[in-house]
């Protein structure tokens, strides 16, 4: 079967980028990707490429090659699923805020929406795909849903899981380590999985696409962001006791990561993983294995959510100890809030954990980040309803110079990586700061030696701190 259109809900972080590579690798197929939210559409709309709601390097490129010709964006749901051959569900699955398996489990609803609208609209047979990550056996719902409120027709669920992560998107879908398609055994299920493989054989080598059954696949996407993710908690445990020792954890992370069998990726020590996928799937993981009695598997896979908040707050603490124990009043400049370099989302970021726990010393901080927007961290804050949204204005200043942020600062942290920062002029910052001045490089990217040369206090996480 050839599908010649394709429909995508939800256009986020997930379902805009990969549709856009989708459709600029396969112009003869028609991509609209269709969303509830009108701004997030217009923005997607928008003419100037810079006003894209997601930021990714290269993203601006393809959209621009593809959008009008083969590439859509649009807000009309039901004519987009009525008239595609292929549907991908890409919505948020974010933790449960309420009730059974609250901060735990995957909230469904979005996705059974779509479930129901998909089931209502449909008059022809559709290939239904999960781009989603979503919990193991979640297919089958989706496919009680199509078949008992739907008008009779067929429906093939495929699992297709995103591994691309956020600030390399483009790249890692144009050159994917592997795609994975997961479809039932029976003929039709072969079939449904063919046509998917088949459109991303437009540019990858067949041997990177595999295919499994759909358990297999829903389960592999939640156990790679658990392994992905333990990694960082396993570097940044090393990190606390190198500090305690006097080893240096990026001395560390290069003799280990050279054996073979440990690899060199994924070894940063820092101030804590973020990100919208990490936690989120890692809880669910630990939800799936004790809805099954699993304690002790569901006690391994925590422990990687405990190691990072300690990391956290532990960065947060640092600061306040090393200010002579006392905060109050004192300006401290966040450079970065992103959750990493080459994105503007903040979700998860350890900037906004350790903004709220210095903020509960009554710290006056002043954020400078290259993308993200004050409104953004604003409403990150107020998420954690730790305080009112008044409290949390007083006490969080963002400006749009970051030696602005600087000036009169008794410290300096570092949240994000991007690499602007290395190359700002080190000097004229600490001229215009407090003395003693502080820099906290919770990303390990500076130059400690020139940073003292200057005359900066300087502390980096995993060495000397
Ligand atoms: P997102 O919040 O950026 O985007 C989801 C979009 O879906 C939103 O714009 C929302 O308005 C829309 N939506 C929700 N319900 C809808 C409905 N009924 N009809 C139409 N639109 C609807 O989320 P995301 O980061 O793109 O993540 C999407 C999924 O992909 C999640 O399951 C996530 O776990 C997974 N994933 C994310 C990443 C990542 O790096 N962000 C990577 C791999 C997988
Ligand atoms: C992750 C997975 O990598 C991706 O495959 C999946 O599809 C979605 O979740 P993402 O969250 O976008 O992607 O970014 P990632 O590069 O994995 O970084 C996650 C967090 O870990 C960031 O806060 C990053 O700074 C941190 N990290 C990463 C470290 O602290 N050290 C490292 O060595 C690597």
């Amino acid at each position: 079967m050839k599908v010649s259109k394709i429909c995508c809900i939800g256009a986020g972080y997930v379902g805009g980028p990969t549709m856009a590579v989708i459709a600029d690798k396969n112009r003869d197929i028609q991509v609209t990707v269709v969303d509830i939210n009108k701004d997030r559409i217009a923005a997607w709309n928008d003419e100037d490429l810079n006003n894209l709601p997601v930021f990714e390097p290269g993203l601006d490129e393809v959209v621009g090659r593809a959008r009008g010709k083969n590439l859509f964006f649009s807000t009309e749901v039901d004519k987009a699923i009525d008239e595609a051959h292929m549907i991908f569900i890409s919505v948020n699955t974010p933790t449960k805020t309420y009730g059974k398996g609250k901060n735990m489990a995957a909230d469904l609803k979005y996705v059974e929406l779509c479930a129901r609208q998909i089931a209502s609209v449909a008059k022809t047979d559709k290939i239904v795909v999960e781009k989603s990550t979503l919990p193991v056996r979640t297919a089958e719902a989706i496919k009680t849903i199509l078949y008992n409120t739907g008008n009779g027709v067929n429906f093939q669920i495929l699992s297709n899981p995103e591994f691309l992560a956020e600030g390399t998107a483009i790249t890692d879908l144009e050159h994917a380590d592997r795609v994975l398609i997961g479809g039932d055994e029976t003929p039709e299920g072969q079939e449904a999985i063919q046509a998917l493989v088949d459109i991303y054989a437009a540019w990858l080598p067949k041997e990177r696409i595999l295919t499994t059954n759909v358990w297999s696949s829903e389960l592999s996407k939640l156990t790679a962001n658990a392994f992905l993710a333990q990694r960082v908690s396993s570097i940044n445990a090393i990190s606390e006791l190198c500090e305690a020792t006097g080893a240096n954890v990026n001395e560390v992370a290069r003799a280990i990561g050279m054996d073979s069998r440990i690899g060199p990726k994924f070894l940063k020590a820092s101030v804590g993983f973020g990100g919208s996928c990490f936690q989120k799937d890692i809880l669910n993981l630990v939800y799936i294995a004790k809805s099954l009695g699993l304690e002790a598997v569901a006690d391994y896979w925590e422990q990687v959510i405990i190691m990072n908040d300690h990391q956290k707050i532990r960065f947060a603490e640092k600061i306040v100890s090393t200010l002579f124990n006392t905060v109050s009043g004192k300006k401290i400049a966040f450079l970065g809030w992103a959750f990493k370099k080459d994105t503007n989302d903040t979700r998860e970021s350890a900037a906004i954990y350790v903004a709220d726990r210095l903020i509960d010393e009554q710290a006056q901080i002043c954020v400078f980040d290259p993308k993200v927007s004050s409104k953004q961290m604003i409403d990150d804050l107020n998420y954690l309803q730790s305080r009112d949204r008044k409290s949390n204005q007083n006490h969080l200043n963002v400006v749009g110079d970051p030696y602005e942020a600087c000036k009169d600062a008794h410290a300096i942290a570092i949240l994000t990586e991007w690499d602007e920062f290395k190359e700002y002029d080190w000097q004229r910052i600490y001229e215009n700061m407090n003395k003693p001045a502080f820099v906290f490089d919770g990303r390990m990217i500076l130059d400690g030696e020139k940073m003292k040369e200057i005359g900066f206090k300087y502390y980096v996480i995993g060495s000397e701190y």
